[in-house]
């Protein structure tokens, strides 16, 4: 376990992330640099493996600085709440209860103010409020808020005309305008993040103690293995840890290797977990991951994400529930209808309808009532916001409407209406 004593040497892999300037993003730490010094793979044994989708900060010495900083902080999640957490998860797995996890695709460190947080929350217990009459069961609701400030790419640079600069990869790395100086990865961005993560939690305390609920939970992608690794704390239990960034983390669709850093760090912590599935994945892939993050098989610990496609989740969906269901391996499964149903616009703008997104859900739904399994929950883009990103919905967003409001920094996302209909679409067909 951490203590004071370690230095942010430890934490940090000198330049295990990429040259995003010049180098693919995928750097192979165990070739590209010396090894770490044995104690520090000893408490940290992800540092030894190959860390994709990190970026290239410009000064490794503000890094260095930031993650002892970080190091020195409160934990923004306590280890009962992931253990609360983990145990509505196990009644996600069990068929008792639903997930909602929901916000937006990536947050923006200038928007931490109550009201946009409130009207995430809200439009989440509207729906929650639908889901559960639709459903029958208990409704958990997790933001993917407090902490959702980095993004993984496919591109590591964009160009504009002449201009080629570093993609952006969240505003916990660099900023969004297309500006030399606002694109180059900047360590201190992840203190920042910090900050609004606790900021931004102390708003969703503050809305479930109006509300009467209590019940607090946050999620993010675990992409930033410097940032994550700076913030494991100790649990009360002997030779527990935990990710203190989050209630629960997911490894993204791009992360998702066995042999990676990403899977390693999620093996070593607490947390419950959440692994995006795309149309690639195969069962026994899954089963080795599922081997690795849960060898113990803890209920409530492993909730796969399924994000195939409207066009893919009939047919590639059910091998992998089946193959989980014959082994006896208990997971949650989650529909995130949303990543593989993004087109683009005329214009240009990327989108998404959301009668893709209702098909893709529809079809979740189907593959497990034929299997006699349990479509466990959703997890959204979305925002309480009336802006205009995603095409639909019963007050209709339509191509022409698109420039209008289109706020999102990342992905388009559905607003409060469409949110709702979405949610209305479920009790229509199960309710
Ligand atoms: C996301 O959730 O914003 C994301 C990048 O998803 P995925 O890893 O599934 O592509
Ligand atoms: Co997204």
């Amino acid at each position: 376990m951490r203590t004071s004593s370690d230095t942010a040497d430890d934490i940090v892999a000198e330049g295990w992330g990429v040259d995003a300037d010049t180098a693919s993003p995928e750097v192979d730490v165990r070739t590209a640099h010396p090894a770490p010094a044995a104690g520090a793979c000893a408490s940290y044994p992800w540092r030894r493996l190959r860390a994709t989708q990190q970026p290239s900060w410009s000064d490794q010495g503000v890094l260095r600085a930031v993650v002892q900083e970080l190091g020195t902080r409160t934990p923004l999640v306590e280890p009962q709440e992931c253990e609360r957490l983990r145990s509505r998860l196990a009644r996600v797995a069990q068929g008792e209860a639903f997930l909602l996890q929901a916000g937006d695709c990536a947050e923006d460190l200038s928007q931490v103010g109550p009201a946009a947080v409130r009207a995430k929350l809200s439009t989440m217990a509207q729906m929650a409020a639908i889901l559960r009459a639709a459903l029958g069961v208990e409704v958990v609701t997790v933001g993917r808020m407090a902490g959702q400030y980095a993004k993984p790419r496919t591109e590591t640079r964009e160009q504009r005309g002449e201009l080629s600069l570093p993609a952006y990869r969240g505003d916990a790395v660099n900023g969004v305008e297309f500006h030399p100086a606002t694109r180059a990865p900047d360590a201190s961005r992840l203190l920042r993040a910090y900050e609004a993560s606790a900021v931004t939690l102390a708003h969703m305390r503050q809305f479930a103690e109006e509300a009467g609920t209590g019940e607090v939970f946050s999620s993010h992608e675990a992409l930033l293995l410097d940032y994550e690794t700076a913030l494991l704390r100790p649990g009360p239990a002997a030779g527990r840890r935990y990710a203190s960034s989050a209630s629960m983390i997911w490894i993204g669709h791009r992360t998702r290797e066995l042999d990676g850093a990403h899977v390693e760090f999620a093996r070593h912590v607490d947390n419950p977990i959440g692994v995006k599935v795309g149309p690639d994945a195969t069962a026994e892939e899954l089963l080795a991951l599922a081997r690795l993050v849960d060898p113990d098989r803890v209920p409530g610990r492993l909730t796969f994400i399924v994000r195939m496609g409207a066009a893919h989740v009939r047919r590639l969906l059910p091998p992998l529930v089946d193959a989980f269901a014959t082994a006896g391996v208990g997971v949650g499964w989650v529909c995130d209808p949303m990543h593989g149903n993004t087109v683009r616009a005329d214009g240009g703008r990327k989108t998404r309808r959301l009668a893709d997104i209702i098909a893709e859900v529809h079809g979740f739904f189907e593959v497990h009532r034929s299997l006699g399994t349990w479509p466990g929950g959703l997890h959204l883009e979305l925002t309480g916001e009336d802006v205009t990103e995603c095409l639909g919905g019963s007050d209709e967003v339509r191509t022409e409407h698109l420039h209008q409001r289109y706020t999102t920094l990342c992905d388009p996302r559905l607003n409060r209406s469409q949110s709702v209909d979405l949610a209305l679409a479920l009790l229509a067909s199960f309710g």
